[in-house]
């Protein structure tokens, strides 16, 4: 829980997030039209609901894995070491996998978690990002599908939070304290 008061500003409505998602899709499904069976790895938490709206609108057929990494806690300020909470449930070697991340930010985490993966032998390893913040990179990465890109602002909504709350939110929206 936050002790400071804050509003939240609609940045991204649900119907653009889908709309993005319809688009983001048909690339994928096209990328990987040859694959026998791609693995879709989410980043928990904040990508539960972003991946079961895109693997919905996949045309291919798909497994899904999650794996958790250490992330910001109950604060906004990013800790930079990453470690692996919860690893994989299945083996990813000469597969095909899409890593799904929330929102690239520093870079440090989806730097990290493609390292790790890419360790273990998949065949391809592409990522998607449904929220990419450029101006906050501190490390060199790119995550081969982006939804938007937005400011220097902390978000909130459609499985993102702020200490544990908002993930509920149908749309994005943008953290503005008021006290
Ligand atoms: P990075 O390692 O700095 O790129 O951070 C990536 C992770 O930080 C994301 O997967 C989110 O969990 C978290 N994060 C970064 N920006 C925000 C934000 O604006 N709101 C909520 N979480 C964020």
């Amino acid at each position: 829980m936050s002790a400071r008061p804050y509003v939240i500003d609609e940045m991204i409505s649900a119907k653009a997030i889908a709309a993005r998602i319809e688009a983001l899709a048909r690339e994928i499904t096209e990328a990987f039209g040859d694959t026998d069976k791609l693995v879709v790895v989410g980043l928990l938490r904040g990508s539960f609901v972003f991946i079961a709206d895109l693997v919905r609108e996949l045309d291919l057929p798909v497994e899904v894995d999650f794996i958790e990494v250490s992330s910001y806690g109950d604060a906004t300020e990013s800790s930079r070491e990453v470690r692996i909470l919860k690893d994989l449930r299945g083996e990813i070697a000469g597969r095909d996998v899409l890593v799904v991340e929330d929102i690239v930010d520093t870079g440090h985490t989806l730097k990290h978690v493609v390292g790790y993966l890419g360790a273990k032998g998949p065949k391809r390893l592409r990522t998607i990002a449904l929220l990419d913040k450029p101006t906050r990179r501190e490390v060199d990465v790119k995550a081969d599908w982006t939804g938007f890109e937005i400011p220097d602002r902390f978000v909130v909504g459609y499985g993102i939070d702020y200490a544990q709350r908002n993930r509920n939110l149908p749309h994005i929206g943008a953290v503005r304290f008021t006290g």
